[in-house]
């Protein structure tokens, strides 16, 4: 493995030094973290207030905490400090004129964007993708600003992909490139593809294959974990130890993508008590076989008939081992 530059080696050094000495240049460096964009409200008596925020971070899970930090001389410190509650809009990435909106001090942004009250009052934006209504729990010291940690008490969470903030700007999240295993390389030498051993060619075989399959599970609506779970209820409804025997999945996994099944219709709990696939769902994955069938010919072209014989046979006999 190659060693991992250092920062005295690391090429194309920009700036560095003290953060007291220059405030924006210190501002650039964090920058260089990239984050999502929130905007957190809330309603003080009869007054609302709001403002977008990139200080956001998830504590803890149990109890759930999430904490954010927010300007001392913010002029809505006062309201966020004395409201029992409020609440954490993630943005969408569609909505970079809501956080232009509350990251400006216009007075009329609540009357400028849908939203509704959440339980207690503060703002929930509409096409937010995850909405969090949280208790004020804790207020710490935080230089200039104070970090402010909420209980969630409840959650939203919608379709659609996140606002990100990185290096001063909006940007949007795209998959890795190396997501996609990258092919065997024509230049590498053929004596050392053939030394690559058979359980690592197979395995970056299947990666590779799953990153190209990826659009048509996208096209589709479903994650490789929910095609995984629709490909084995299709032969039959299951229990979930069967899921988990079928699919390879851990339980996190298949709690959350049959989660999301369950909610898009695509599967239900039978009288049984047995996952089982709806209309919807036996279509969903009817159209995943069909185009599964399409994308095997396509990849398969070219490669004689008999070279699939044997890698059929070698991997349906490694099976039996
Ligand atoms: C992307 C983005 C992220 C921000 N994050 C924070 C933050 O984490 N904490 C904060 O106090 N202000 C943050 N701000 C600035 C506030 O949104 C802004 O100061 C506020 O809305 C203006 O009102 P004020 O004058 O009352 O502070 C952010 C602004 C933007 C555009």
């Amino acid at each position: 493995m190659n060693k991992i530059a250092n920062t005295q080696t690391a090429i194309g050094l920009i700036e560095q030094g003290d953060p007291a000495a220059d405030g924006r240049a210190f501002r650039r460096c964090l920058g260089q973290y990239p984050t999502g964009v929130t905007v957190v409200t809330t309603r003080n008596g009869d007054k609302l207030a709001g403002m977008a925020v990139n200080s956001f971070s998830a504590v803890s899970l149990d109890p759930p905490l999430v904490l954010w930090s927010i300007r001392r001389e913010s002029k809505s410190a006062a309201d966020f400090l004395e409201a029992s509650h409020f609440a954490v809009n993630v943005l969408a990435a569609n909505q970079v004129e809501a956080s232009q909106l509350f990251g400006s001090s216009n007075a009329e942004r609540f009357n400028l964007i849908a939203w509704s009250p959440g339980e207690h009052g503060s703002p929930l934006l509409d096409g937010a993708i995850a909405q969090l209504e949280c208790r004020r729990e804790m207020v710490y010291q935080g230089g200039d600003h104070l970090i402010v940690v909420g209980h969630v008490e409840r959650y939203s969470r919608f379709e659609g992909d996140p606002l990100l903030f990185a290096q001063g700007q909006y940007a949007v999240a795209q998959n890795h490139p190396s997501l996609k295993v990258a092919p065997a390389s024509p230049t590498e030498p053929i004596a050392e593809r053939k030394e690559a051993s058979l359980l690592k060619l197979l395995s970056a075989a299947s990666q590779h294959m799953s990153a190209l399959f990826q659009e048509h599970r996208q096209a589709l609506g479903v994650t490789a974990a929910s095609a995984r779970i629709l490909n084995r209820l299709f032969e039959s409804p299951c229990e979930f130890d069967e899921l988990e025997r079928a699919t390879y999945l851990g339980q996190d996994a298949i709690e959350d993508a049959l989660t999301d099944l369950i909610a898009q219709g695509h599967v239900v709990r039978n009288k049984e008590a047995l996952f089982e696939l709806t209309a919807i769902g036996r279509q969903t994955s009817e159209a995943l076989a069909a185009r599964a069938a399409e994308f095997t010919a396509e990849k398969f072209r070219g490669i004689a008939d008999a070279d699939i014989a044997t890698a059929k046979r070698v991997l349906f006999d490694l099976q039996q081992k």
